[in-house]
């Protein structure tokens, strides 16, 4: 049982194998946060936890109850209008204008496992047996408003999702703001980590200690965005990778976001998560509900690794597709870097015989392929082959890979439109605009308006026929700009601001579409690279290209910070030509294969122009990742907390099997330097007590030995040796085996 109740307190307790979550309702009838943190044990009461005093210069609920400030007390869910003028969870504006609240406590439901959401990506338990949902309800009488705030506590991993619910049964409302979790801490000594970036340089962490007032990301670009991912962390200030407290929080969710962390005049902090609320508003007339996205929040005392474990597991288990689930994903060639649009099924074959031979198992055509698209400038849209460039179809060319063993992947942009196009020129009021506007372009682009159903069947129509004539593999579902003059054309002038939500649910009903009609086609989202790398898109894609940044030494960064609040098989990672497309920096083949190997693995440069030498590298690349593929996509990922790593000049990442018989660690440095101190490596996750071999040395080495006195790596750069390697951006991979 991880939810336990006291009815005659009204205190609810949530209890995971490691956290307790407590909240009780209050006097005023709403409920109270009391505690989040390590486990404590269940008792009949807390009264010490809600922190009540008397202060002055506030407001009471009554003359009488002189100690219950609303300003002072810790919420579950907190309303403006009453004496709490911190930023709250939610607003309405009743049919009066008046926007003041009164939800008061009317019951409580609890139910084992975790239903999907309807229209929404959501976390589930199928089976009912790993999870348990709580459901408290709320009624503002005045209004005849219900809410219903949801709990799932998922107890292995040390999750607690959340969301809530309003239910209208009165006269029209609008809910201005409806997040979809609030969390109050009593102290504000954190510190926030973020993810933070732009195209091609997504989600670097950066780490700053809170400060008295409102610190935020969020986004409007309805896309969860390149600039900040919805996931974050509250640190203590000496956590580390393997030590210290953390709480982290994702959002299951792809548009506007926000999450908004305040730290109040008493020094206590207020976490929301939740759709941003500028540029939204949602009308609700009697007999309608509004169900928030849900929120992902999860604590542990032992650092940031561990955090990351519980993601992945809750991840693997509770949230993407269960087909995909600890399934292991195939090596793919992408044609984009090496062809761009310049192609033809003479000038892919070869490429797709080279694959073959190396061993590489899938290969994904990308934008090019359809309309007339030599370039960027048309044919979004048109989802029908070029057969200029395809004579024998899509589905000729599709027939030849799978002839040849593999697998065959296509690229699509199913949002988007060009006003060069059949579509545009059938449906030109499909694509998004306001009226009186100039409609501004990106990447010669426009967006299609994903609220009106007619669009969703076209595209679901169009993309579900390729699918079955192709006997598609897998799909690349780009987006690659985000949306200006919104405006639904559709919807009335006072519901204009529903559009952006209304927008993301259209994009979820194609996928959910999509998905369930073909559930073994493996989907991979992208946008720009990673401008939409969120918990949406995994529900339905279970893999997201990482960034369109695949140089070896940005991507160290940029899977780096992924690593915090995502798992390896959620990213793509490819090896591509040098000089870098993005960056032109000349790397080792070695390298941007280390650096790939811990993601979902494949190639994206034209690999029929490689001299022999390079194409036997890869072939050797491929049979590695394969003999270690579960390991470098499941296993349990460490960054290594190595004493150098500080500089900002040195990664380590390992990855772990389950039983602890197997690791493989890597260690990248970016920039040599002369005469350096020697290095020792720390690997992490191994079993103190076993032996293990490291690359398969005579020596052996306890689990304790490697991780606590470490692992001695000769310098870079062996000076002995006439020939001497390039010594900057190199990597050192290790396998660590039991002996
Ligand atoms: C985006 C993607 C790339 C590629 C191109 C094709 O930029 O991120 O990987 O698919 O579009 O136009």
């Amino acid at each position: 049982m991880s939810i336990h109740v006291n009815e005659e307190q009204k205190l609810f307790h949530l209890q995971t194998a490691k956290t307790s979550y407590l909240f009780k309702i209050l006097e005023n009838g709403e409920a109270g946060q009391l505690y989040y943190g390590p486990r404590i044990p269940v008792k009949r009461a807390y009264e010490n936890l809600a922190s009540r005093e008397e202060h002055d210069c506030t407001n009471t609920l009554t003359v009488d109850q002189p100690d219950f400030q609303l300003e002072l007390i810790k919420q579950e869910y907190a309303g403006l209008g009453k004496g709490d003028y911190r930023y709250p969870a939610y607003q309405i504006t009743y049919h009066d204008g008046s926007r003041t609240s009164e939800f008061k406590y009317a019951g409580f439901k609890i139910t084992d496992g975790k239903q999907r959401l309807a229209d929404l990506p959501s976390s589930f338990d199928d089976q009912g047996d790993d999870a348990q949902t709580l459901d408290i309800e709320f009624r503002d009488s005045y209004a005849d408003v219900m809410l219903t705030l949801h709990y799932t506590v998922f107890d292995k991993e040390d999750v607690i999702v959340r969301s809530a619910t309003f239910t209208n049964h009165g006269d029209a409302i609008v809910l201005n703001r409806a997040l979809s979790a609030q969390l109050d801490l009593p102290d504000s000594n954190y510190d926030m980590v973020q993810f933070d970036g732009s195209w091609a340089r997504e989600r670097h962490l950066s780490r700053t200690p809170l400060r008295s007032g409102v610190q935020s990301i969020s986004s409007l670009r309805t896309a969860s965005s390149h600039q900040h991912n919805p996931f974050f962390m509250l640190a203590r200030p000496h956590t580390d990778n393997n030590q210290g407290g953390v709480f982290g929080f994702n959002f299951i969710y792809s548009g506007n976001f926000i999450d908004s962390v305040e730290v109040d005049q008493f020094d206590t902090t207020r976490v929301l998560v939740g759709i941003n609320p500028d540029e939204f508003g949602w009308h609700l007339a009697d007999g309608e509900s509004f169900q928030t996205p849900e929120a992902v929040m999860t604590y542990t005392s032992a650092g940031f690794n561990q955090l990351s474990h519980q993601l992945a597991d809750f991840y693997q288990d509770h949230l993407i597709n269960p087909h995909f689930a600890r399934q292991e994903r195939p090596i793919l060639i992408n044609n984009w870097e090496a062809t761009f649009m310049d192609f033809t099924e003479e000038k892919l074959m070869p490429i797709v015989d080279e694959a073959h031979k190396l061993g590489i198992e899938m290969f994904v055509l990308d934008d090019g392929w359809f309309g007339h698209r030599d370039d960027d400038k048309s044919s979004l849209g048109d989802w029908f082959v070029d057969e200029k460039k395809f004579a024998h179809g899509i589905d000729g060319f599709a027939q030849k890979v799978h002839d040849r063993g593999m697998k065959f992947g296509l690229w699509f942009e199913p949002e988007m439109i060009s006003i060069d196009s059949k579509l545009y020129e059938d449906h030109p009021d499909w694509m998004i605009a306001t009226p009186g506007r100039q409609s501004t372009p990106a990447r010669n682009q426009y967006v299609l308006d994903m609220t009106r159903t007619e669009v969703v069947d076209y595209l679901a129509d169009h993309i579900s026929a390729i699918i079955k004539k192709t006997q598609l593999d897998y799909i690349k579902w780009d987006m690659n700009r985000n949306i200006t003059e919104m405006y639904g054309a559709q919807l009335p002038a006072d519901r204009q601001l529903e559009f952006a939500h209304r927008y993301i649910l259209g994009v979820y009903q194609l996928y959910s579409r999509l998905t369930r009609a073909f559930p073994k086609v493996l989907f991979e989202s992208c946008a720009s690279g990673g401008g939409r790398f969120d918990l949406g898109m995994m529900y339905y894609a279970p893999q997201a290209w990482c960034s369109d940044d695949t140089d070896a030494v940005e991507r160290i960064k940029i899977q780096d910070g992924t690593s915090y609040g995502y798992q390896q098989s959620m990213w793509g990672a490819h090896v591509s030509a040098v000089p870098n497309d993005q960056v032109g920096r000349l790397t080792s083949l070695a390298t941007r294969a280390a650096v790939a190997y811990f993601g979902d693995f494949g190639y994206e440069l034209d690999i029929t122009k490689l001299p022999a030498d390079q194409l036997t590298e890869i072939k050797d690349q491929v049979a590695f990742y394969k003999q270690y593929r579960r390991l470098f996509q499941f296993g349990r990922f460490y960054r290594l907390e190595n004493p150098d790593t500080v500089s900002d000049n040195v990664y380590g990442w390992e990855v772990v099997n389950d039983d602890r018989t197997m690791a493989i660690a890597a260690r990248f440095q970016i920039l040599n330097g002369a005469n350096p101190a020697y290095i020792r490596v720390y690997f992490a996750g191994l079993d103190p007590e076993k032996q293990y071999t490291v690359n398969d040395s005579q020596e052996k080495f306890s689990g304790a030995e490697l991780m606590t006195a470490g692992y001695f790596v000769p310098r870079i750069m062996d000076r002995t040796k006439p020939e001497k390697d390039p010594s900057d951006f190199s990597s050192r991979l290790f396998v660590i085996k039991e002996a």
